[in-house]
């Protein structure tokens, strides 16, 4: 077979690393927007990062105004601004939705029109503007993928903008950063991170190269997410967890996603539900409709999880995947049932015309999904 591995240019990783922060963005020019996420204002970070981009001379800007699953209207905004400032480098510092909008407004800054005109795979005609992507969250991976998800509210949906000027020119990874995160946003994001992992893993796009990736991934995530959740400030779990994100990023750049992520769209864009509850939620009951598409893969799953599957056939192992991944969702305090979100049954005819439009990860997924299966993927999800 013949496969494509893109990734991004330059990954520092590691305690401290938001030092070379100022020293990065130097080096594309003298202006920058700084776009983040409004809890990194209250956290107190800003100062560190502030300081360390007036260390080298840079004229900041910032751009806050950013909610959970950001609008399109939103990255039209934050682009107005990287015009008026004339930047030379936008960077994007939080979880995937300050990061979305960062890399959208870089794009949008060089590119005519609004971004929901880019919404689509490859619709992106000039390179944008250079993009330092810092996580804070160890979840979405979007520091390391081609990749910006914006809601729409007419219709009622979300979309991603697919390009390879969006794949960021640098990626600063610093553990420390996700300390301060609050057990619920660890595990939820914990939980959008695993799904990366082992969607790409189980992806038809899948490639050797990228099932190295999606296997350490699995590995590092199932071994600290509960760690992380419950003892924040257990800076290896952290440090593993990020690194668990970034690779589960890089494979689904490379891999895709598949069906968790296409049934999740309508959770978020019609019921505004965060993106790593939904994926978290779903993960189990697609991991149980897949199987029989992907069993070699999934009894490997029960493996990265840490069962020795000596003498165990594998569509028992394959099976046990799926347990683990309920167990491990369970003791973090994923939602297990979508009628504990609020959400009626009457919606599911809906959801599953939704979820049939996000194609890219349909065609991912190891077994065919039709409306009718989605439907009954949501029902036993009830
Ligand atoms: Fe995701």
């Amino acid at each position: 077979m013949t496969y494509d591995f893109q990734i991004v240019p330059r990954i520092i990783f590691g305690e401290g690393a938001l030092k070379e922060l100022g020293v990065q963005a130097r080096k594309f020019g003298e202006k920058v927007l700084l776009v983040v996420d409004p809890g990194i204002l209250k956290a107190g970070l800003i100062e560190l990062i502030l300081e360390d981009l007036q260390k080298e001379n840079l004229d900041v800007s910032t751009f806050s105004d950013i909610e959970p699953e950001p609008w399109v209207e939103t990255a039209d905004e934050a682009a107005k601004m990287a015009k008026e400032e004339k930047v030379s480098c936008i960077i994007g510092v939080g979880g995937g939705s300050a990061m979305d909008v960062a890399k959208a407004a870089s794009i949008l800054a060089t590119n005519a029109g609004k971004a929901s005109d880019y919404q689509g795979l490859d619709l992106v005609k000039n390179a944008g503007l250079a993009k330092i992507m810092v996580p804070t969250t160890a979840g979405t991976g979007s520091e390391v993928t081609f990749t910006a998800v914006l809601s729409r509210k007419e219709p009622k949906m979300k979309a991603g903008i697919n390009s390879h000027y969006l794949f960021p020119e640098i990626a600063i990874l610093d553990p420390s950063l996700s300390v301060p995160l609050p057990p619920k946003t660890t595990a939820t994001t914990g939980m959008d991170a695993l799904t990366h992992a082992i969607e790409a893993y189980t992806s038809y796009q899948a490639s050797p190269l990228s099932d190295i990736v999606a296997r350490e991934g699995i590995k590092l995530i199932a071994a600290n997410l509960r760690t992380a959740v419950h003892q924040g400030k257990n800076l290896n779990a952290r440090s593993n967890m990020l690194l668990g994100s970034l690779l589960g990023g890089i494979a689904l750049a490379n891999a895709g996603v598949g069906a968790v992520h296409a049934l999740a769209y309508p959770l978020g864009g019609s019921f505004r539900i965060a993106h790593g509850v939904a994926n978290g939620l779903l993960l189990p009951y697609v991991m149980k409709f897949n199987v029989t598409g992907c069993v070699e893969k999934c009894a490997d799953v029960a493996l990265l999880f840490g069962e020795s599957g000596e003498g165990v056939r594998e569509e028992v192992l394959a099976e046990k995947a799926i347990s683990l991944v309920v167990k491990l969702s369970e003791d973090i305090g994923i939602p297990r049932k979508l009628s504990e979100l609020g959400i009626d049954e009457k919606n599911f005819p809906e959801m599953a015309d939704a979820a049939m439009k996000v194609s890219r990860p349909l065609e991912n997924n190891p077994r065919k999904v039709s409306k009718e299966d989605a439907i009954s993927i949501y029902r036993t999800a009830y």
